[in-house]
């Protein structure tokens, strides 16, 4: 045994190199699904916006100032998902008491304001829930709604003139001041979305 300390071989160092970027590469891995959930919680998340509702009147987030805003971005030619996320949103709803419901404005925003008209709005949100706001504009007012809450939409060419819309899936919770409180993904069950608006109202 020495006392003095080896200097260390080559292979030594290379293998603490491999092991360092290991442990880079593990922790990145672990760090970036956390990094894409806080995300969202960014303070330029949704903001102040005007578009027009199913009964064709103008509506700003002024207008639901003072609770809760449950927002889905969807279009009413979606095959599947949007009619998924909308049925869980309104089996949500139907769950919470009425004071509860009292607090929370769901609202269905189209990101294919060319399809989806007032009538179509009015339609479509009704097979849902009363409750259900649908809110469409011209393509200028949706495009900035979009851009606030960074969904991503667009267009797959189909046949005939039709087509779908490829679109993010997140439900959105504003507060009361009509900031950013909350997300779930849009496969949340109509529990796991009772669950995020009470702790919500209870905290507000
Ligand atoms: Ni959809």
């Amino acid at each position: 045994m020495s006392d003095n300390p080896r200097p260390l071989s080559m292979k030594t160092i290379a293998a603490i190199a491999a092991g360092v970027a290991a442990v880079v590469v593990v922790l990145m891995i672990a760090l970036v699904p956390r990094l894409a959930e806080v995300a969202p919680e960014g303070p330029s998340i949704g903001g102040p916006f005007t578009l027009v509702d199913q009964t064709g009147r103008t509506v700003s987030t002024a207008d639901f100032r003072g609770k809760l805003m449950l927002i889905y971005f969807g279009y009413t030619f979606c095959p599947d998902v949007c009619p998924t996320t909308l049925g869980n949103v309104a089996q949500a709803y139907d769950q919470l008491p009425p004071a509860d419901q009292a607090q929370l404005v769901p609202i269905f925003i189209t990101v294919d304001p060319e399809r989806d008209t007032v009538d179509q709005m009015a339609q479509y949100v009704d097979a849902f829930s009363p409750a259900l706001v649908g809110l469409t504009g011209s393509p200028d007012q949706v495009a900035s709604v979009l851009k606030e809450f960074r969904v991503y939409a667009r267009k797959a060419d189909g046949k005939d003139g039709n087509y779908s819309v490829d679109h993010s899936s997140i439900l959105y919770i504003m507060g009361k001041d009509g900031k950013y409180a909350a997300h779930l993904t849009g496969d949340a069950t109509p529990k796991e979305i009772v669950a995020a608006v009470k702790k919500l109202l209870a905290s507000s």
